[in-house]
């Protein structure tokens, strides 16, 4: 992979730019990639940083992570000079900012939390969520879709922690300002920086009641396994407030925004979104594959020392952004990568979940609660049609659309 031969250095390469903040780009990343590959096969510059499109330069540079490479979330802070309020200091201590032992730490506390038999075992807690769901939102016959989906994670997450249903409007709010922050859009500052306080005030008052012996369920939870290894010195109180914060913002837009594009990609296959109704097990296939085909989160790193690759040399301080939305298409690793096919057998595994030391915790949540979701979904939401232009999300952080308006032939609960 790494070269002793002669290095460019990257400032001397020829690199085509991406408009990464531009709509256009976010309605339509394809089209400037393909263009980008002529120039390079894998990298691009932006006004934000470099640009991995390649799937196998990520994966190679992902051998770098937690030696040569950290995530800069601390910087994004610095970037916008927010560094000392309460948003900057979350960006700089939630987990996915911490390296080395510290983040081996506290991900070894959490990681048995996050198993796939613990997220099977949430299975039935994630239908009925989406059951209640869509008995209120079904008999509309038609709604915006994104903003039907953008209940369900909380609902979700919400029960996983025994938080009550009245918050969720609030907490959706808030999780809305706060998912736009890495746009880097200065004049997002106070809307995130508002969301932040409303979400540490919910969490430590969420702690306090159960502290209190509040609860909604006798089954021990998520929050009473948090709870009980901050009791034992495993976590701080404030690792335990931004754990909470963490699992909210880190699941809220991403599952919404897969659960949006997969519908999209999905109105222009009825086929197979028919099938995600009649078997549960052909539709976590389709979600696998919609995961590839359209992903929602771009991965940011900084290399904190020299690297060569490819022959050519990135210097330390070099920003990258990984394009997962887009890297599943890389033809290279995904053959006839436009084809949308639940049944492919690629010799790659998609990266929608990231790589390397910070892969998604919530991942086997994650899947469940989409996979759940869209079955019962199917059965429910008949022959979807998009009655509406649909609007993109800023590419940066987590990306997806912006509404996406759909009229269906409701259908009561089986
Ligand atoms: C389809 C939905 C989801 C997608 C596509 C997704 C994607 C990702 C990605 C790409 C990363 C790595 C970011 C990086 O390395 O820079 C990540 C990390 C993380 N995700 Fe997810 N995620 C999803 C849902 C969830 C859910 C539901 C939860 C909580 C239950 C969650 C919790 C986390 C946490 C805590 C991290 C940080 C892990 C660490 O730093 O060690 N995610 N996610």
């Amino acid at each position: 992979m790494e070269s002793a031969t002669t290095e460019q250095p990257l400032a001397e390469l020829q690199l085509p730019h991406l408009p990464l903040d531009s709509t256009d780009f976010a309605a339509d990343p394809m089209r400037y990639i393909l263009a980008a590959r002529a120039t390079h096969p894998w990298l691009a510059t932006s006004d934000f940083g470099y640009v991995v499109h390649e799937y196998a330069a990520m994966k190679d540079l992902f051998r770098h992570e937690d030696g040569n490479m950290r995530v800069p979330l601390d910087g994004v802070a610095d970037i916008l000079d927010v560094r000392d309020t309460p948003w900057g200091r979350f960006m700089n201590e939630q987990v996915l900012n911490l390296h080395g032992p510290a983040h081996q730490q506290l991900r070894a506390i959490v990681a048995p939390m996050f198993t796939p038999r613990r997220a099977n075992e949430r299975r039935e807690l994630m239908r009925e969520k989406m059951r209640v769901l869509l008995d209120e939102w079904v008999p509309k016959g038609a709604f915006d879709f994104e903003e039907f989906a953008s209940y369900y994670p909380i609902s979700v997450m919400c029960a996983l922690i025994g938080a009550p249903g009245e918050v969720i409007p609030k907490i959706r709010d808030s999780l809305e300002a706060l998912g736009v922050a890495l746009s880097m859009d200065p004049k997002t500052i106070p809307l995130f920086q508002r969301a932040m306080l409303l979400m540490d005030e919910f969490v430590i008052d969420l702690v306090a009641r159960r502290r209190a012996g509040e609860r909604t369920t006798a089954v021990a939870d998520l929050l009473d396994a948090l709870i009980e290894a901050t009791g034992q010195g495993l976590m701080s109180e404030r690792q335990l407030y931004d754990m909470l914060i963490n699992l909210f913002v880190a699941g809220y837009d991403t599952s919404k925004n897969v659960m949006t594009l997969t519908m999209h990609a999905l109105l222009q296959r009825p086929d197979v979104y028919a099938q995600c109704a009649e078997d549960l097990e052909y539709c976590k296939l389709v979600i696998e594959e919609s995961l590839r085909y359209r992903s929602s989160t771009s991965l940011l790193r900084e290399l904190t020392a020299d690297v060569s690759y490819r022959d050519v040399l990135l210097p330390a301080g070099t920003l990258l952004w990984f394009t997962n939305p887009v890297i599943g298409r890389d033809p290279d690793a995904f053959p006839d990568p436009e084809r949308f096919d639940p049944w492919r057998k690629d010799p790659n595994r998609h990266s929608a979940f990231g790589l390397g030391a910070h892969i998604c915790l919530g991942q086997f949540i994650a899947r469940a609660q989409i996979q759940e979701g869209f079955h019962l979904l199917a059965q429910r939401v008949r022959n979807p049609r998009q009655t509406g232009p649909v609007g993109y999300r800023p590419f940066m952080g987590a990306g997806g659309l912006k509404g996406l308006p759909i009229a269906f032939d409701p259908a009561p609960a089986g």
